[in-house]
């Protein structure tokens, strides 16, 4: 028999997603509309935030957040926004795209968030804000973050990409910042095949972040039913406006079938599959804690959940990744580099990062790597990962 697959991620469509996506189909109507607004709305209300906006990427989401509070603040070009040093490269992509620029922040060695305690060193006058990344499907340690953002009056954008339906001690990640940005990408923890939402509290914000997405349109008209049973002056000033750009927007919508999927698995695998997350992440932390000399296994901070996006693993010093990644990859388990940021060949041109400065995203980037422990896995796939590990340290 060939060894089983262990792969990043998994995508189960249920019947009840292709109900609703032939729904769409057979109702014609691919614009946002119904399955959008449920979807909208139950996400927030999952997250405890008042408003939700879809758009077409996570990248999206982030670049309409920084758009929406430069407005909002009156930051001029150049302002600087505090990122982790350790992030999937869009995270800081999007500060660039908004003429700011990102100032990079070591993370903490044990849970992988910005370390606070590193962020004043590099604020400036400048300094607008800053992006805590909630990593690999853990919140990033927001008290600390949010004291030194208050202190020094800089706006908060969490990348939540990775991580959904997590608590930081007893807040949802979405809500403690200024605005939240999440992904539904391809083996993220819900997935729509591309899609972004934002999540905040604040109606401005909402409105601006949906113009946003729209091209910029006035917000009087945002999709095809804002024109729909509507007294004769309002639609007269709807027609006057329905056509007027009040700032640079993009075209970043979504249709009614990524949120056709989104809303089905929300309704009913969401919360169950998180659940069978921490599970294999607890399991997969039993099967391995005999090799803990040899490697750093994912901590749950105390007081805080985590939804397990992907399980990383760090080599402590002495042990050489590429024989593990390999013979990992060999044995048909997948995996992937924790989130190289510094070294890449764009960024290299683009900034003169002294890597010294970042000793714990380089012990990362030298010695880190994930696996996956999504709803598709069960425990011969757990198994299987844990036997190829001890093998490959010779145990
Ligand atoms: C931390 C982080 N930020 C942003 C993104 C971008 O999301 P998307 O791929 O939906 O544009 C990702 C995506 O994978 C991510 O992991």
């Amino acid at each position: 028999m060939p060894p089983l697959k262990v792969p990043i991620g998994h995508i189960h469509v249920s019947p009840k997603a292709r109900r609703y996506v032939l729904d769409v189909l057979r109702t014609g109507r691919l614009s946002y509309g119904p399955y959008t607004r449920r979807f909208e709305s139950r996400f927030a209300r999952m997250h405890g935030a008042r408003f939700a906006v879809t758009s077409s990427s996570g990248t999206v989401a982030l670049q309409i957040a920084l758009a929406a509070l430069k407005e909002v603040h009156g930051w001029p070009d150049g302002s600087e926004v505090l990122v982790p040093a350790t992030t999937f490269i869009a995270t800081s992509n999007t500060v660039l795209y908004n003429n700011l620029r990102p100032v990079f922040v070591d993370i903490d060695p044990v849970h992988y968030g910005l370390d606070a305690s590193r962020m004043e060193r590099h604020i400036t006058r400048r300094t607008r804000a800053v992006i805590p990344v909630h990593l690999f499907g853990q919140p990033a340690d927001m008290d600390p973050i949010l004291a030194v953002a208050r202190k020094h009056k800089l706006s908060v954008i969490e990348d939540s990409a990775e991580t959904m339906y997590a608590r930081y001690k007893g807040r949802w990640v979405g809500t403690l910042g200024d605005i939240g940005c999440f992904s539904t990408y391809i083996a993220h923890l819900l997935t729509t095949g591309v899609g972004g939402i934002n999540t905040t509290q604040d109606p401005e914000l909402a409105i601006i972040l949906r113009s946003l997405m729209n091209h910029g349109r006035d917000s009087i008209y945002l999709n095809i039913d804002d024109d729909d049973r509507t007294g004769h002056r309002k639609m007269r000033l709807i027609v006057k406006k329905r056509f007027s750009f009040v700032r640079l927007g993009h075209s970043a919508r979504t249709t009614e079938l990524e949120s056709a999927l989104g809303l089905a698995q929300l309704e009913e695998s969401f919360v169950r599959d998180i659940r069978i997350r921490r599970a294999n992440a607890s399991e997969l932390t039993r099967l391995l804690s005999p090799l803990e000399d040899r490697m750093q296994l994912p901590s749950i901070r105390p007081g805080c959940e985590h939804s397990f996006m992907v399980y990383p693993i760090v080599l402590r010093r002495g042990t050489r990744k590429d024989r593990i990644v390999e013979g990992l990859e060999r044995r048909g388990i997948e995996t992937r580099d924790l989130m190289p940021l510094l070294n890449q060949p764009v960024y290299r041109r683009l900034f003169k990062l002294d890597a010294r400065e970042y000793p714990v995203s380089r012990w990362l980037l030298e010695s880190g790597f994930y696996v996956g422990c999504h709803p598709g896995l069960g425990q011969p796939h757990l198994r299987a990962i844990a036997s190829t590990l001890r093998r490959c340290l010779g145990r």
